[in-house]
């Protein structure tokens, strides 16, 4: 039987091309703690072709390729420790490459350009270009400009693809703004704008388990659900980052993108196929679909006071180097959400995420509906809960469902017991890092898993009227560092008759 060619997406081709990828920011924080790293391994899983060479951009101006090596070995061996391999990263060394520069700057990217022609004479790369924009925000356009400039946007030859990470703007005229300019120089086929919770392999499993199994769809609605609680819990405070997180807060940190990345996997219609068009097209109508929120009613800050996480004594949120005195900037978000569609009518979405909670967890639960308890006598049941069938994104990776089952004995009590998948266990390997399989995917051209224009601008227009109710009325609950959050989280719940999982 010939193959049906909308299935044929699902077999794509793995092997990039050869390439020249170039870094801006390739000596900030995220290129050597992930972006180097993933490609070192992706190298060591052979994943690369010989001829991908990677070019580093930044202001070190007495730097060329040497310290550029140096310092990457440096810091790279530093951070993986015991995996890293120096037979394996003498080989990958020599892929790295240096030109010094600044943003703006016409000379700088001119010589940029000619640095590019030289190393695609020497490797062959046939004009394939992807750019990484790993720079602060502000500086997206301005590069994507300078490329323009200097001829590197659309060159004749091969293809070229830029990579932008977050924050994608920071409301919704920002991003629309950012995806105006960027839209005049590169094609939006050829702008990956990341969201590196799409390159966990948990969320992508996600799809693999609603739509490569047949017991779950006939659940999967307002018919047997009866709500869903996204939580992505983090014990770290912000770090050294006061400087971006009090203009940013956690709705725009994690709550635009990340949980409503996992949002719009679990709700999703199935796409026709799985590439970018379709999946894209079906996320973008969840976005579409969220009913516009209540503030007073269905949302939730809140900002840590001084505790204490994991036995260990941690300051408050105000007292964090750098962050203004008296800011009112959000750490924690609760949100409920409700769809307007067929599938989910009814169904409420529960999202929370915070800094300084008791643990680094993100999960997803679906609670069913509760089954009519006429059989069995009340005290016999006072014990049991839902059927929950829980997605652990991470630590932990799996998925675990809930039921009821009756005590052993006479006595005929019924509780809940768990049945556990484990990925560690049942695979036997490491899941690779998020950034692996992004970069993978940026090179061989497959966009699936990051963000298009209109959604990220969706989701933008959902939370707008949020932002601006909490910039004109600052006030923010406190929680104790160390707890799930304010009061107030668990009055959102509590409303509707429900209370947040235990993690
Ligand atoms: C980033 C946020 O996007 O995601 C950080 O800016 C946050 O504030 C991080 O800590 C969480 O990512 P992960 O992969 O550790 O869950």
């Amino acid at each position: 039987m010939s193959e049906n060619p909308l299935r044929a997406g699902l077999r794509q081709r793995r092997t990039p091309d050869p390439a020249i990828l170039v870094i801006f920011g390739a000596t900030g924080d995220l290129t050597e703690r992930k972006l180097i790293p993933a490609l070192y391994h992706m190298a060591q899983e052979r994943l690369l072709p010989q001829n991908l060479v990677i070019l580093g951009f930044a202001r070190r101006d007495d730097w060329g390729d040497e310290p550029f090596r140096e310092y990457l070995t440096k810091e790279v061996q530093a951070h993986l420790g015991e995996r890293f391999d120096p037979r394996l990263w003498e080989s990958f060394v020599q892929r790295l490459f240096f030109t010094p520069g600044s943003f703006g700057d016409q000379a700088s990217f001119e010589a940029l350009a000619k640095r590019v022609e030289e190393l695609e004479t020497q490797f062959h790369t046939g004009g394939n270009m992807l750019y990484y924009l790993a720079t602060p925000p502000s500086w997206f356009a301005q590069i994507a400009t300078d490329l323009d400039k200097v001829g590197l946007a659309n060159r004749e030859q091969g293809w070229q693809r830029l990579i932008v990470e977050k924050p994608f703007g920071h409301d919704l005229a920002s991003a629309r703004e950012l995806n105006r300019q960027l839209n005049e120089i590169f094609r939006e086929e050829e702008i990956y704008r990341i969201d590196h919770y799409l390159g966990k392999e948990t969320v992508q499993n996600l799809l693999v388990f609603r739509f490569a199994n047949a017991i779950w769809e006939p659940l999967w609605n307002r018919h047997h659900i009866d709500h869903v609680q996204i939580t992505v819990s983090e014990n770290i405070g912000i770090e050294d980052r006061a400087g971006y997180y009090d203009k940013a807060g956690a709705l725009r940190d994690m709550v635009q993108n990340h949980l409503m990345q996992l949002l719009t996997l679990v709700a999703m219609e199935p796409p026709v196929e799985f590439s970018a068009g379709p999946v894209r097209d079906e996320k973008t109508k969840v976005l579409r679909e969220v009913r516009p929120l209540d503030v007073a009613r269905d949302t939730v800050r809140g900002q840590y006071a001084a505790g204490s996480v994991g036995g260990k004594a941690a300051k408050g949120y105000l007292e964090e180097e750098n962050v203004p005195e008296g800011s009112t900037r959000e750490t924690f978000v609760a949100i409920k959400l409700q769809l307007e569609s067929w599938r989910w009518q009814g169904v409420p979405f529960y999202l929370r995420t915070g800094k300084r909670l008791p643990k680094k967890v993100s999960e997803i639960a679906i609670v069913f509906r509760q089954a009519p308890r006429v059989l069995f006598p009340a005290d016999l049941t006072s014990d049991l809960e839902s059927n929950v069938l829980a997605l652990r994104i991470q630590p932990d990776e799996g998925i675990s469902l809930t039921f009821g089952a009756k005590v052993p004995g006479a006595g005929g009590r019924i509780r809940n017991v768990t049945m556990d998948f484990d990925y560690g266990a049942s695979f036997g390997v490491e899941s690779p890092e998020a950034y692996e399989r992004l970069l993978l995917d940026a090179l061989v051209g497959d966009a699936t898993l990051f963000t298009r224009r209109d959604e990220v601008e969706t989701a933008w227009a959902l939370f707008d009227p949020l932002l601006q109710a909490w910039e004109s009325a600052p006030e923010v609950a406190t929680y104790e560092a160390g707890t799930w959050g304010p009061k107030q989280a668990d009055d959102l719940l509590a409303q509707d008759g429900r209370t947040w999982r235990r993690l």
